[in-house]
């Protein structure tokens, strides 16, 4: 019998239950409406005329609408609404700002908003049901009541008063605005843009061209919850073009970025030519690529090895940024383990995510589909396939769940991030654990997730010790995705990040530059 490799919907979700019906119909309803996204400036709708459409990658040949694209003049437009909005924003007490966040949290946990960014998510960005909540829904909702804490906890922290004085931090948003830039395979990355307007901040916001409708729909809600005009600012279509507005302004005072090493490594050279032109010092803050492993030692439990793998490199068709990429196995475990992988692979349903027994839907668009269709290509030609191993663009951009086997382990399937459902093993002697420890460290430049699985306590120590930089999000016996904000703070550094570990107090400090006041008395 197979290891169940998970949920495929959330719970509550049986034929009939209210929760598939409302969900049903909030995709009904985003299907029929379609979508116009036009850009957020200053409280009023901006609509350029200069259209990107709205793709459901698991139907390529279906529009659910279209897009508004920024060009330099709605950037800078962006820019002074938020330069202006500052000036009350970051001055109201912290009760006025967090209100309309933790307003939009309770109608996203409850309610008809739920289902509709739950929706989205799912045409948008091909999301299963169950994806799709823990983010949309569960992960938007948790980082926002966790900014709101973490602003009261940072507030709290205070300097130390001898008789006669009282010293004083206090806690002032940046000077100047708050540039958020997001990837698209998260939308609670809306949190870039959410966490430092808390703080009193004021933000332009450029989310990426794949998942405008759902950062249109965040911003929706947040309104609806009475966010005030100018502080959040949100400009779509092409990072280059806004980004060199947006970088080369005076007044820019952070970037608070999420997406791939090379687009942030240019964004740092990019501000580091510009540094002498700018009003302060901008806080470059940055979650980047990864190139995660599962790590197997020879005391393994096998059956929980086998679904963390499964669940860990196909969930979202392996597009998190923290996905299980690379399986360092022992050779006394590779024939169970490999079977047990073929079986659940071949068990993982791959197609419509709405449909609540999918588990793999479709990947974001046609460049990357293209580049996993000619890697999978080289795969089957240096005859590297386990099972899986094919692409399928004819109705959606479909990658079969993969599994791959390598006896080189610097091959770049090893080495380089993928983004597809693809999991590369590569097999090791019992007797190499320290050698293996090595090459688990030092085989990529990336430092974001891992996972180590053994049930020797001895081998545990000596792989926390081992990895200790290689990666920010460390397991013991689970796959390294799915990380909850509260209680495994996620990040990593090197060529990952500057792990500032998002919905975290650490995270918000960099989005404030407190004042020391001495007061006499
Ligand atoms: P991407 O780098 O292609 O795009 C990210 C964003 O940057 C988009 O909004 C894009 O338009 C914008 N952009 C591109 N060029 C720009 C420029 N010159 N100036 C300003 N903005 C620019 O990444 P993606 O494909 O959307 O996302 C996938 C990547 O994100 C993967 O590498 C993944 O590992 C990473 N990611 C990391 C984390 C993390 O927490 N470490 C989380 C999610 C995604
Ligand atoms: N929170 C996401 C995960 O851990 C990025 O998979």
């Amino acid at each position: 019998a197979l290891f169940p490799i998970g949920p495929t919907a959330p719970r509550g979700y049986a034929a009939g239950s209210p929760e598939r019906t409302s969900t049903a119909k909030a995709l009904d309803d985003i299907r029929a409406a379609g979508c116009d996204v036009p850009n957020l400036i200053g409280g009023g709708v901006v609509r350029t005329g200069r259209l990107m459409p709205v793709v459901t990658p698991h139907e390529h040949a279906y529009r659910l609408g279209q897009v508004h694209r920024a060009g330099q003049e709605e950037t800078i437009r962006a820019i002074e609404a938020a330069t202006a909005a500052s000036a009350w924003w970051g001055r109201l007490p912290w009760e006025d700002r967090a209100a309309p966040f933790l307003r939009a949290a309770d109608m996203l946990e409850h309610g008809p908003w739920r289902d509709r960014l739950n929706a989205a998510t799912m045409l948008e960005l091909s999301k299963t049901t169950y994806q799709a909540d823990i983010d949309a829904a569960c992960e938007t909702v948790d980082f926002i009541r966790a900014n709101v804490k973490n602003m009261l906890d940072m507030y709290d922290v205070q300097p130390g008063s001898l008789p006669g004085m009282w010293n004083q931090a206090e806690y002032r948003p940046l000077e100047g605005f708050v540039f958020a830039v997001t990837p698209f395979n998260f939308t609670c990355m809306n949190n870039l843009a959410f966490a430092p307007a808390v703080l009193g901040n004021t933000v332009v916001w450029k989310p990426a061209e794949s998942a405008s409708l759902v950062a249109h729909m965040s911003m929706e809600l947040l309104r609806e919850a009475g966010l005030p005009d100018g502080v959040i600012n949100v400009v779509y279509g092409d990072g280059p073009e806004i980004g060199a507005v947006a970088l080369g302004h005076r007044d820019l005072a952070a970037v608070h970025f999420t997406g791939s090493t090379a687009t942030f490594q240019h964004i740092w050279h990019t501000v580091g030519a510009n540094v002498a032109s700018y009003r302060n010092y901008p806080r470059l803050i940055g979650e980047t690529g990864g190139k995660d492993f599962i790590l197997a030692h020879p005391s393994a439990d096998l059956d929980a090895l086998a679904v963390a793998c499964v669940r860990g490199a196909y969930e979202y068709q392996g597009q998190k940024c923290s996905a299980a990429s690379r399986l360092y196995a022992p050779r006394s475990l590779w024939p169970a383990l490999k079977e047990r992988l073929i079986a659940l692979t071949e068990s993982v349903v791959v197609g419509d995510p709405t449909d609540p027994e999918t588990f793999v839907g479709a990947v974001i668009n046609a460049r990357q589909h293209a580049k996993h269709a000619e890697a999978l290509a080289r795969a089957r030609a240096e005859k590297l396939v386990v099972v899986g191993g094919r692409t399928d663009d004819s109705l959606g951009w479909f990658v079969d769940p993969t599994v791959l086997e390598v006896d080189d382990p610097t091959s770049p399937f090893m080495t380089q991030e993928l983004f597809a459902p693809v999991l590369t093993t590569y097999v090791y002697d019992d007797s190499a654990w320290a050698q293996v420890l090595r090459l688990v460290d030092e085989s990529t430049s990336y430092g974001l997730t891992g996972a180590v699985f053994a049930a020797d306590p001895a081998a545990v120590m000596q792989a926390e010790h081992a990895l200790r930089y290689t990666a920010g999000n460390f397991y013991v016996n689970d796959k390294p995705t799915g990380s909850v904000v509260g209680q495994q703070p996620f990040g990593g550094a090197r060529a990952s990040g500057t792990n500032d570990k998002a919905g975290t107090v650490w995270n918000l400090i960099r989005f404030s530059s407190p004042r020391s006041i001495k007061r006499n008395h």
